[in-house]
């Protein structure tokens, strides 16, 4: 058990990778070489009389020979798109992959699991405007370990009727209902409870995020009181659980195909492959680009796997891929040594002092070389040394050792952006303040300590990146700039399930009914509810239109990112709600520009036909250079390393803001390289009219810098429409 706790303190800062070191992988096939795979077959054929179900019962046939088909046939996907799961083996595999109307055979992987004043900190205050009657017609789509349906965030007070349009239905499972707030809910095969409920706390938290209604003096042991609510309050919430501990691929592509047919306008997907994958292999990419066809915008995660560089799983450009960011206020705890001098360190440490100094001891988990059994040897679990004392521990796993044999807090040295949730007092420092610590342990013949409770503090310095937020460049189309946005994901207080565990303490049933959490699980919901309070007021608009209106209107977000381009970090910025209404321009993405691209990324009619449900007029002359020019509105020119470059990259945008207006181009200069707009001038005439520009960058062969930020301002004197560019030497 003690191990256990070790691994869970280094995983600390990813909330759900704490479970997932206690579990086992809860997939098992019948057979050594036997797994799940996911056959994904593209659109569905528009004919009247095509059967899917028959269709891939049929396709089995032929590869199975008749032997269990039933059992082996775990999924159909038939309302959205085409495919199915199934059990297979290594023949059956490469036998289907060559099958006529089969796009891509890939293995089933789990994913993993990656208010409020966070809110108003984005100036979208409680008194703000709302487009109400369409709020209350949006609805969002979560898909995640389920909800809590009784959670005080979930009620339906003052809501009307369900939507008219709304297609789903409340199929919770055991004593799950649903109410004018929660209007639909479906759980998929393996769900914890035959429900879905909740009982992991991470879907009734980003549920709240996007949707919660508002709910007054709410706070977590006292701190950090207030009111929260969610982004959109009148909204209604769809839930599609897809996750327990992990979370199963086939799953999220049923939950995508149940979705888009249950007429869902928003979702958000706070799940991510362990590494980003091509888009064909990539449960999430498909799904999105159906729910795309259909006007849904899917918003994700951008991953927990930072701050290296290329550690983004989001990468599909027509996905919104969020990264986190800290919010104005921070968690921190005091400590006050024996000799006087005072630390300020981070927890959310909910236990007061009554003023009793305690004992410090010294003890570091790497010091008992992986025996933990042996006090000898590891002196954390010596009960004699550490009973009723603070443990002082160089690394993180300390306290957790010390905690089963008596100890009563600790003092870690652990540097992060978040605070954590601990109910002893304990508290982590930079290993600066550390140091002084442990000289004064050192040379006090009996050193001493009192660790406050924590306290609220604002922290001028937000918004920052989180270092644990997964970090660009896109691994896959490097030419497409990920992650798009960012939002608040530290330390952000929203509805928990009563079930969920809380964190150092490792108590599964802790009850809590609002919790603390951090991720770009906590992001995602962030950016999902801005891009729904967008569409309440422009119904009309676009999946890639509101991305464009979030994108070009983010504010920045400060940092050190030393060599790479900060916006590898943060995107575009962090959301501006209120300013994202207002875009002025927007750079709109059609489905035909989206197939375009794919061609020039190197699909081929026959694929790019299936995938879309359309003729495809790519005929194969794939060119790779070409995937630059898609309408995104971010820039990333990849140039070769020690080369003269000359690029242009097309771009259109669209007039949503006045009818008569005329926008002027400003480029942030860079050193060595000339950045030219052509034209310089933009006149509409009139709304909903499009321009196009060329961006013409040329440098020299002789830098060595590999990254270079820059940006394209459109401004007519009200709207500035801003976007990143970056200049990357690559091989
Ligand atoms: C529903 O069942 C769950 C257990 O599955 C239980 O924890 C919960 O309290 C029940 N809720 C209601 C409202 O009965
Ligand atoms: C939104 O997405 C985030 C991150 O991808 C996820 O953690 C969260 O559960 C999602 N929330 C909803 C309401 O779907
Ligand atoms: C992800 O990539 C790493 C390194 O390439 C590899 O070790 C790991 O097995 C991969 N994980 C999955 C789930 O494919
Ligand atoms: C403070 O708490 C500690 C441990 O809970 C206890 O031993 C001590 O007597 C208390 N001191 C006072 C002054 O209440
Ligand atoms: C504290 O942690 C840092 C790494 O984060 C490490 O370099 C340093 O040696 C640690 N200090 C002690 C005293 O263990
Ligand atoms: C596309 O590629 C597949 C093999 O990957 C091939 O079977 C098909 O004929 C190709 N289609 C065209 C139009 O070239
Ligand atoms: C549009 O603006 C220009 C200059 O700002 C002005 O001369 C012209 O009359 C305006 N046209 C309309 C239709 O408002
Ligand atoms: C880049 O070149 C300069 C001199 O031309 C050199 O001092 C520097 O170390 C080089 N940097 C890298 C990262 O190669």
């Amino acid at each position: 058990m003690a191990k256990h706790h070790v691994v869970l303190f280094f995983f600390v800062s990813l909330v759900l990778a704490l479970i997932i070191s206690f579990i086992c992988d809860a997939t098992k096939s019948d057979d050594e070489t036997s797994q799940l795979y996911i056959v994904y077959m593209g659109s569905l054929p528009k004919e009247a009389s095509y059967s899917p179900t028959s269709h891939h019962l049929s396709i089995l046939q032929e590869v199975m020979y008749g032997s269990d088909i039933e059992n082996r046939l775990v999924q159909s996907y038939k309302r959205s798109f085409n495919g199915f799961s199934v059990i297979l083996n290594d023949q059956q595999r490469e036998k289907l992959v060559g099958m006529k109307g089969v796009v891509s055979v890939f293995p089933s992987q789990e994913y993993h699991l990656q208010t409020t004043r966070s809110w108003d900190f984005l100036g979208l205050p409680q008194s703000i405007k709302r487009g109400k009657t369409v709020e209350s017609d949006l609805v969002i789509g979560v898909f995640d370990s389920g909800i809590w349906p009784e959670s005080k965030s979930f009620n339906d007070k003052g809501l009307g009727p369900i939507p008219k349009k709304w297609r789903g239905v409340c199929a919770g499972g055991g004593n799950f209902s649903c109410n004018n707030k929660i209007i639909g809910a479906r759980w998929y095969p393996g769900s914890e409870g035959e429900s879905a409920r909740d009982q992991f706390g991470h879907g009734t938290h980003v549920a709240s995020i996007v949707g919660g209604r508002k709910i007054k003096d709410v706070s977590y042991h006292g701190l950090a009181k207030g009111t929260i609510r969610g982004g959109v309050p009148s909204s209604r919430i769809a839930v599609y659980k897809v996750c327990n501990l992990k979370c199963r691929d086939d799953n999220i592509l049923a939950a995508f195909d149940d979705a888009i047919a249950d007429g869902v306008d928003i979702i958000n997907i706070s799940l991510a492959n362990e590494n980003a994958t091509e888009f064909l292999k990539d449960t999430v990419a498909i799904g999105s680009f159906h729910a795309m066809e259909k006007g849904i915008l899917t918003v994700q995660g951008a991953g927990n796997f930072g701050p290296n560089p290329s550690t983004i799983l989001s990468v599909a450009p027509w996905l919104f891929s969020v990264s986190a960011t800290t919010t104005d206020r921070q968690f921190i705890d005091k400590l006050i040594l024996g000799n006087g001098k005072t630390f300020i360190g981070k927890s959310i440490n909910i236990v007061p002092s009554n003023g009793t100094k305690f004992p410090i001891v010294v003890c570091n988990a790497m010091s008992c070389h992986g025996d933990y059994t042996s006090p000898e040897k590891c002196p954390c679990i010596d009960k004699k040394l550490v009973n009723g004392k603070i443990v002082l521990s160089g690394d993180v796993g300390g306290g957790a050792l010390a905690y089963p044999h008596g100890a009563i807090g600790s003092i870690l040295n652990f540097t992060n952006d978040a605070s954590f949730i601990t109910h002893r007092p304990s508290l982590n420092l930079d290993s600066k303040d550390f140091d002084l610590v442990q000289s004064y342990t050192y040379s006090t013949k009996y050193p001493v300590a009192e660790i406050l409770k924590s306290d609220v503090v604002q922290d001028t310095t937000a918004p920052k990146i989180a270092s644990f937020s997964s970090r660009g460049p896109n691994p896959i189309v490097p030419e497409i700039m990920k992650p798009d946005i960012s939002a608040p994901g530290v330390d952000i207080l929203a509805a928990y399930s009563p079930n969920g565990p809380i964190l150092d303490a490792v108590i599964s049933n802790a009850n809590e009914k609002y919790i603390i959490l951090r991720g770009t699980s906590m992001a995602c919901p962030h950016a999902a509810g801005v891009a729904a309070y967008v569409k309440s007021f422009h119904p009309d608009w676009s999946p890639a239109a509101i991305k464009s209106a979030i994108m070009t209107t983010a504010k920045p977000v400060i940092g050190n990112y030393n060599d790479m381009a900060g916006e590898f970090a943060y995107g575009s910025g962090n959301v501006n709600p209120q300013q994202a209404l207002h875009p002025g321009l927007i750079y709109d993405i059609t489905k035909q520009d989206y197939m375009q691209m794919l061609c020039n990324f190197g699909y081929n009619d026959t694929k790019i036909e299936q995938i879309s449900g359309e003729k495809s007029s790519c005929h194969g002359d794939s060119n790779r250079y070409l995937v630059k020019d898609i309408n995104y509105p971010a820039l990333v020119i990849l140039v070769r390393p020690h080369k003269r470059f000359n690029v242009k990259i097309h771009r259109t945008v669209t007039n949503v803001g006045s009818p008569n207006s005329s926008y002027t181009a400003t480029i942030t200069p860079i050193p060595k390289i000339k950045i030219k707009v052509v034209p310089k001038l933009l006149s509409f005439k009139s709304l909903h009219e499009k321009q196009s520009f060329v961006v013409i960058v040329t440098g020299g062969a002789k830098s060595n810098q590999t990254m270079f930020s820059s940006s394209l301002v459109w401004s007519d004197g009200t709207h500035n429409v801003k976007s990143p560019i970056i200049i990357q030497r690559f091989s």
